[in-house]
């Protein structure tokens, strides 16, 4: 198979709304402009659900969630021959999908192609999970026969962010699917295009109409009315904490359907003196600039041990200048413009909060060219832990390096976040590795590498990061109810 090939002028086929199975324009009429991040210009408009739309949405998940429907009545082998199907179509439209995710989101295109593939290994996964997901015969005390059934839950609001537009698809479809949900999925507004090519694959794959609908639209309107909705039984939410608590605020108002939350991070990553220098800073750079520094993971505290603290940030300085910027279409490119206004402005100002709070400016902190969203990679050294740029979260490529002298020390600063996404260390000694390992208070540690994330991983946070996980056998739980089924027996027989 040739390689996927990028295209700019690749023209978008899918913008409006996916409900039970029919392209449909949002009940109001109104469209919302989709703007490329380097011209600052519409690629297209799309339709824009609101309350009525989700409501027409949830009606039709809550139809294919009956009982007796074509998806209820389904093997579970069947449904994972369906998402296996559904993601052959993805490998055959990898391009097209790449072209319009860099187009909408500004990502390179090459990142692109990976994220889809990335996607592809995760409706894998879980379509060898469907015949799986087993309950329990319990050995209950007196004459009864119990077992446990873990039924889906049933329909599900999922409310995804633009950082990974394909990958979110994957992580929440994935399992939703494989226990056998029905689903309602709000994109973000900054990049409904993939999600929305999703929708015309879900369809030719053969998925019953009402099973995914997908609705366009912005937070605060479609968003929340899928967070509000007294018939959704369970909302699954990427995004900032800000947003989380607003989640949970209107789940605990509404019918107390489930949450599920990866939220925010500003996660540490730990170099010790023993490293080998370059591979540290080669980590540590991954670890913050990687996707823009739009990441939720992101390396945004780098921990450096104070013997090799001047020569990591000569290097870091250094590989940082020769991150090339510019076009996502182009090859060479390893950074795209941030993915909106309002992300390039957040950026741009937390580079002048960090001068204002006394950090040194090694590099960047300003913008590239006069067009598009674009900041040039930005190094700060002399960061100290209570400064905005090393307590909050900027998403962007700041590489915030803060100076440490021991294990004891560090493990406590590290720890001094509201967040706990995840964490990394670099060091050559095991005992400090493990022991890291144990204390650092994160979803997922890292040692010696960084942002590993991969289908049988479970991902997710400790305290203001999030609510249960998602990848891997644990997403299963976030899916199922377990249902315990108790019977009278005529004889007690061991
Ligand atoms: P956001 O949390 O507002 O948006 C994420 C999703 O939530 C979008 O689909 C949005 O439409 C939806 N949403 C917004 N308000 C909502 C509401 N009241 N009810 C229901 N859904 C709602 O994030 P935003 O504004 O795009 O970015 C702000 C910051 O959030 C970023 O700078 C970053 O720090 C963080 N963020 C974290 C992400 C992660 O992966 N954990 C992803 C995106 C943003
Ligand atoms: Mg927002």
């Amino acid at each position: 198979m040739s390689e996927p090939q990028a295209n700019p002028d690749t023209k978008v086929k899918f913008t409006q709304l996916f409900i039970n199975s029919e392209w449909v324009n949002s009940l109001s009429g109104k469209t919302f402009p989709v703007v490329n991040p380097c011209t600052e210009k519409p690629v297209c408009h799309v339709q824009e659900a609101d309350k009525a739309d989700v409501d027409a949405a949830v009606a039709a998940a809550r139809a294919a969630f009956a009982f007796d429907t074509p998806w209820r009545t389904m093997d579970a082998s069947k449904r994972g021959q369906l998402i296996n199907k559904f993601a052959d179509l993805l490998e055959r439209d990898v391009e097209y999908i790449s072209n319009i995710e860099t187009l909408d989101n500004g990502k390179p295109f090459l990142d692109s192609v990976d994220d889809v593939r990335a996607a592809i290994g995760v409706f894998r996964y879980y379509a060898g999970w469907c015949d799986k997901i087993q309950g329990r015969t319990i050995p209950v005390d007196g004459s009864y026969f119990t077992y446990t059934r873990h039924e889906p839950v049933g329909v599900c609001g999922q409310i995804i962010p633009w950082n990974y537009p394909i990958m979110m698809v994957a992580w929440k479809l994935g399992p939703a699917l494989a226990c056998g949900n029905t689903v309602v999925l709000k994109p973000a507004e900054q990049t409904p295009l993939s999600a929305l090519h999703c929708g015309a694959l879900l369809k030719e794959a053969g998925f019953p109409p009402g099973v995914v609908n997908i609705v366009p639209g912005f937070g605060t309107t479609a968003g929340a009315a899928v967070s509000e909705h007294m018939d959704v039984d369970k909302v699954c939410f990427t995004g900032s904490s800000e947003v989380g608590k607003l989640i949970m605020q209107a789940a605990g108002r509404s019918n107390l359907k489930r949450v599920a939350l990866e939220l925010g991070g500003k996660s540490p990553l730990i170099i010790f003196a023993d490293a080998d220098l370059d591979e540290a800073v080669m980590w540590a750079h991954g670890a913050i600039m990687n996707n823009h520094g739009q990441n939720c993971c992101a390396g945004s505290r780098t921990f450096v041990q104070e013997e090799i603290y001047d020569k990591f940030v000569q290097k870091a300085k250094e590989m940082a200048e020769n991150r090339s910027v510019g076009d996502p279409f182009d090859a060479m490119t390893m950074q795209g413009p941030m993915v909106d206004q309002a992300q390039f402005q957040k950026v741009l100002d937390y580079c002048r909060y960090g001068k204002e709070d006394g950090a040194t400016l090694q590099t960047g902190g300003v913008r590239v060219g006069d067009k598009g969203y674009f900041v040039r990679p930005t190094v700060f050294s002399d960061v100290k832990d209570d400064m905005r740029i090393a307590k909050e979260e900027i998403f962007g490529p700041v590489q915030s390096i803060i100076k440490f002298k021991d294990m004891k020390e560090v493990t406590q600063r590290a720890n001094r976040t509201k967040y706990g996404l995840a964490a990394g260390v670099i060091t050559k000694d095991i005992d400090k590795a493990l022991t890291l390992a144990n204390t650092l208070q994160a979803g997922s540690v890292w040692v010696n590498c960084y942002d590993i994330i991969t289908p049988q991983t479970p991902f997710g946070g400790f305290k203001q990061s999030g609510h249960g996980r998602e990848l891997g056998e644990y997403a299963l739980n976030e899916y199922t109810e377990v249902k315990t089924v108790t019977i009278k027996l005529p004889h007690k027989t061991s």
